[in-house]
């Protein structure tokens, strides 16, 4: 008798099978095509499918002196309601988490605020002596200025006193100050110079949302198994066309050409990880030029859609924003298999959703997708075995714990 049994459609290995899933003590206890008793059931409906929760490895969640953009509880939540049950939290904050001090303030508030599981970081920005008093879970540098101001004068001094993963927002801080509106030229020259490094430090290193055509085949020439990247989807469902139509579109990098886009649809099954980047502001903020577009709540959906249109295997959106992830981040407890985290969510494949953002949990409360029609909802949330969002209503308390990183 398992504590809690689902019964549905999922993935073994690429098939989607008929089966039933049993749950015990938060783990993924058994897989199995024939009926396995259960305490509690729960049945899937007509073209539902239950997938891995999401892990979502670059979310900006704010809080600190910035709780009228985003809350880790506000933010958490959205997370739940798009189908995503661990957050990257980023550490771009006021005050930035670049001490031990800050990163201990970080930590205590995640453990009491938290809907979902999370990892930790540390902004790295010549702050080295501080980093052997930390114990994080990955680390973020920003090669040249984005949201928060800071950046690396020395990325290759930063990096190397990494003692785990790094982060890195890579767009070169020269070429910012000379072309302000940072065409592709300014992310390509920085993902050529954190190649560069890396090809002499052999670490490892993430290179946050690439979103032109010539950094992601340097990328993917240079193959190195060390490395990996993400995609937004804002870099994959919009254009700078959609910019010039709506200022409030304002991101860094910048949406990018046709060309662009195409090129990275092209290469979808190459891209290791889809993160959504989240970056709340406020309307007025927005208004004032704040860069940085909220996400949480229609990446899957997105993706969905793509699937629908027949664009992409669901099997490549499973890898792409949950197993993937927890395999390159090393993350011990997450992983859909027996043993692993019962993060799991339904996901009504063929629903048509219209994009209303005030019914969204982010403070954002603006959409770049709003007013689009979406095929593709997640309708239930659980996390370690425990239901937390079903029917857009966040069910529960925040019980988020800290992931396990492999060390
Ligand atoms: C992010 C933010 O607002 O924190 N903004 C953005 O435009 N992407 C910072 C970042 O990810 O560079
Ligand atoms: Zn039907
Ligand atoms: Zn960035
Ligand atoms: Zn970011």
């Amino acid at each position: 008798m398992h504590e809690l049994v689902l019964k549905g459609k999922f993935f073994v290995e690429k098939h989607v099978i008929n089966g039933y899933i049993g749950v015990d003590n938060g783990k993924i206890t058994k897989f199995s095509k024939k009926p396995l008793n259960g305490e509690e059931i729960i049945e899937t409906k007509a073209h539902e499918v239950i997938m891995p929760g999401m892990i979502d490895v670059h979310v900006h969640l704010r809080d600190f002196n910035q709780k009228h953009k985003e809350t880790i509880k506000s933010g958490t939540m959205a997370a739940l309601h798009g189908g995503i049950t661990t957050v990257f939290d980023m550490p771009n904050t006021d005050p930035p988490v670049v001490t031990k001090e800050i990163f201990e303030k970080r930590t205590e508030l995640f453990k009491r605020k938290s809907y979902t599981d999370y990892a930790l970081s540390f902004l790295i920005a010549g702050n080295c002596s501080e980093v052997k008093n930390v114990k994080v879970d990955f680390y973020k540098i920003f090669m040249g200025v984005s949201t928060g101001g800071i950046y690396s004068e020395n990325f290759e001094e930063d990096y190397k006193c990494a003692d785990r993963k790094v982060s890195v927002h890579a767009e070169d801080h020269e070429l910012i100050q000379k072309f302000l509106e940072r065409p592709n030229i300014v992310e390509v020259k920085a993902i050529e110079k954190a190649l560069n490094a890396s090809k002499r430090l052999r670490k490892p290193l993430h290179i946050c949302h690439v979103s032109t055509k010539e950094g992601l085949k340097r990328i993917l020439e240079e193959s190195l198994p060390w490395i990996s990247f993400e995609v937004t989807p804002h870099h994959l469902f919009l254009t700078k066309r959609d910019f010039k139509k709506n200022p409030l579109l304002k991101v860094y990098p910048p949406l990018r050409s046709k060309e662009d886009v195409i090129y990275l649809w092209q290469n979808f099954e190459k891209i290791p990880i889809v993160a959504s980047d989240h970056a709340p502001h406020t309307l007025d903020e927005k208004e004032e030029g704040a860069a940085g577009l909220p996400g949480l709540e229609t990446e899957l959906a997105l993706l969905l859609t793509a699937y629908n249109k027949g664009m992409i295997s669901l099997w490549n959106i499973v890898e792409k924003t949950s197993l993937d992830p927890a395999k390159i981040f090393g993350i011990k407890n997450k992983g859909f298999e027996v043993g692993k985290d019962a993060d799991l969510i339904v996901v009504n494949l063929k629903e048509e959703w219209k994009v209303e953002p005030e019914e969204f949990y982010t403070k954002a409360k603006w959409s770049p997708f709003e007013g689009w029609k979406l095929k593709g909802k997640v309708k239930m949330t659980l996390l370690r075995g425990k239901v937390v969002m079903e029917d857009d209503e966040i069910v529960g308390k925040p019980r988020g714990e800290r992931i396990v990183i492999e060390s």
